[in-house]
Formats: C-alpha cells, sequence, structure tokens
C-alpha cells in the first residue's frame, strides 16, 4: 500500500498548499471525479478476488473520505481568509467627524402659505387652485370687470401673444387669485368655504412690488352668511396668524366683484421705526374683501336668490414680510443663498395652528 501513502500526501500536501477554491476543484476532479486517480483504483476492485476486495476496498473508501473532508476544511479555511481580507480592507472609522452638508431652507413664501392653509382648514376652509394663465373672461368678465372698466388697465396685465388675424381676446397672466371663485363655483357650486393660494403677475417693479406675487383667495357661501362672519374669520385668522390677539378695521371701498366692499385694516403700533402687530391704535391695510356681488354668483353659476357670501385676497408675500420682519419685497424672488440661509425655514418647522412656528 505504500503507492496509495504517497498518492494520499500528494493529495493531502495539494489541497493545503491550493491557493483558492478553483485550484481546489482541480485537484477534486484529478483525485475523485470521474476519471480520478482514487475513481480508477475503485474501478479496479471489480477485477479483485473477494479477499484482496476485502482488503482493499475499505482501504480506498476511507482515503475518499479523507481526501473529501480535506478540501472541505481547506475550502472552508479559504472563505474565512476571503473574509478575513475584506474585513481587513473595507473597514470605517465611525468614530471620524461627519463631513458637513448644508442644507437646504424652505422659502417663506412656502412656509407662510402652509401657516394660513392650516389656519383656515382649522376654520373649515378647503383649498382650491386654478391656472396661472387665464382666459380674459375668467380673470376679468365673470368677476364683473367688463371691457371698458379701468382696473383692467389699472392691474398692469400680462398679456399673452395671439397669431396676427387672431382676434379673440388674448389670454393672461392672471393678475389676481380671484378667478379661482368662478372656477370654484362652477365645479362645486354652493354652499362653499374655499382658499386659493397661488401666483399672480402685473407688471409692476419696485420695493413692495414684483412683477409675480402671491395671493391668497378666501371664498365662503352660504344661505346667510354676512360681512359679521367674514370679519370674525378674518379676526380669527390674524389672531392665530400673528400669534396674539389681533383687530381688525373695516374701510368701505370699492372692488367690481364684491358688494358691499371694504379694505381691511390690522390694529398695529409703529414704535421708534419698529412695527408690532395686534397692539397700539395705527392700522396697516392687508387685504380686499366684501359681499360676493350676485353677477359674480350668476357668472360662476350659483343661484343669488339662494346663495350669498364673502370673498377677500390678500398678499401672501406681503403678510410674510409682516410676521417675519423681511424689509424688501424683491429680495423674495433673487434666489440670492445668503438671504435664504437667513430668512429660510428648516424643513421640521412645521406650522402650527397657534401661530405658525416660533424661530
Ligand atoms: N382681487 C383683488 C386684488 O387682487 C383682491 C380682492 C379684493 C379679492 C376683494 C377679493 C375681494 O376676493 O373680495 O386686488
Amino acid at each position: 500500500m505504500d503507492g496509495l501513502d504517497a498518492l494520499k500526501k500528494k493529495y493531502l500536501d495539494g489541497i493545503l498548499a491550493a491557493a483558492d477554491e478553483a485550484a481546489l476543484e482541480d485537484l477534486r476532479l484529478s483525485a475523485l471525479g470521474k476519471k480520478g486517480e482514487v475513481a480508477l483504483m475503485m474501478r479496479e476492485l471489480g477485477k479483485m478476488t473477494p479477499e484482496q476486495r476485502q482488503q482493499t476496498g475499505p482501504v480506498l473508501n476511507a482515503l475518499k473520505d479523507e481526501l473529501n473532508s480535506a478540501l472541505a476544511a481547506r475550502k472552508a479555511a479559504l472563505g474565512d481568509a476571503v473574509l478575513e481580507e475584506r474585513l481587513r480592507t473595507e473597514w470605517l472609522d465611525v468614530t471620524l467627524a461627519g463631513r458637513h452638508r448644508r442644507q437646504g431652507s424652505i422659502h417663506p413664501v412656502s412656509q407662510v402659505t402652509e401657516e394660513v392653509t392650516a389656519i383656515f382648514a382649522d376654520l373649515g376652509f378647503s383649498v382650491a387652485e386654478g391656472p396661472q394663465i387665464e382666459s380674459d373672461w375668467y380673470n376679468f368678465d365673470a368677476l364683473n370687470i367688463p371691457p371698458e372698466h379701468p382696473t383692467r388697465t389699472e392691474m398692469d396685465t400680462f398679456y399673452m401673444h395671439r397669431d396676427e388675424g387672431d382676434n379673440r381676446p388674448p389670454h393672461v397672466l392672471r393678475t389676481h387669485t380671484s378667478p379661482v371663485q368662478i372656477r370654484h363655483m362652477q365645479q362645486y357650486g354652493a354652499p362653499c368655504r374655499i382658499i386659493a393660494p397661488g401666483r399672480v403677475y402685473r407688471a409692476d417693479y419696485d420695493q413692495t412690488h414684483t412683477p409675480m406675487f402671491h395671493q391668497i383667495e378666501g371664498l365662503a357661501l352660504g344661505a346667510d352668511l354676512s360681512m359679521a362672519n367674514l370679519k370674525w374669520v378674518l379676526e380669527e385668522f390674524f389672531s392665530a396668524f400673528f400669534g396674539i390677539s389681533v383687530k381688525t378695521r373695516f374701510r368701505a371701498s370699492h372692488f367690481p366683484f364684491t358688494e358691499p366692499s371694504a379694505e381691511v385694516d390690522i390694529q398695529c403700533s409703529w414704535d421708534q421705526g419698529q412695527l408690532k402687530i395686534g397692539e397700539g391704535d395705527d392700522w396697516m391695510e392687508v387685504l380686499g374683501s366684501g359681499m360676493v356681488h350676485p353677477k359674480v354668483l350668476k357668472a360662476g353659476g350659483v343661484d343669488p336668490d339662494k346663495f350669498q357670501g364673502f370673498a377677500f385676497g390678500m398678499g401672501i408675500d406681503r403678510i410674510a414680510m409682516l410676521k417675519y420682519g423681511i424689509p424688501d419685497l424683491r429680495a423674495f424672488f433673487d434666489s440670492d443663498l445668503r438671504w435664504l440661509r437667513h430668512y429660510g425655514f428648516a424643513a421640521l418647522d412645521q406650522p402650527t395652528l397657534h401661530g405658525g412656528v416660533s424661530r
């Protein structure tokens, strides 16, 4: 059996020295594969006498087992080595300082829109939307602003292009959020309670005007809603928004789409150039409002004999400036990162019902 011992030693040494799984597989095939050395010897058993077979059979089987377990052991060891190597090279020092990443911020207009929406939602108002490119019917006629009405020119409207020879009135960039009133009435009728925040456009540019700005429209229709309800809703809103009880003052005014109409001021004080809302005996104008004109109800398909209600419109940017002490409207839309970092909000500054967020 010297030959067998040599064979065994050859394979056991080879297995121990195998550098990877491929080398191991080669060794396995040449020893135990179909035409492997051990397999061929086993085939010889058939030609032996029963006595020889009884002696050689177990020896060959033992050799086969021994080689198989040597192969398995080496395979496991190689696997461990690969893992060890990965652990050695792919390590991470979790005690190192993190890499600093600058976070973006929420724009004050977005933040204030969310704050206003949260407060009105609590008062039972839902949010409506309309397109920023409007037909002149929705933007003007349906709101009782006929073609020759001075409001059309006063609003510094941006008109869209019409091809030459196309005599239909051009579409406009909506000059206010009021057309959403009409669209909502047409689609859902009355009664209703909605606000409609969004972008509006007018050709105007100075410290308090930008060609694009934001408004929020309100509309509430019911069987017997009155100016008293309007006043209550607005005082509730401003008190929640500014986080302090705020009185309002209604001044008679004129808008084509409301009758009667009122401009609304909120109570404030100017103390050494510092504005304080909700105290003192000065007043600051913040919005336009009134009882929805019967012609406007009709344009929206609502029967003025059955329903009446109030509407209002205010500038979102403007109340954002008042609440957060931002002096220049133009800076809102300059995309200056320093400004955005200073006046922007963290993503987790969730607006609350009681006065937005504390900063
Ligand atoms: N649409 C008006 C504007 O842009 C604001 C306004 C005034 C809206 C009175 C209203 C309202 O709904 O009732 O100046």
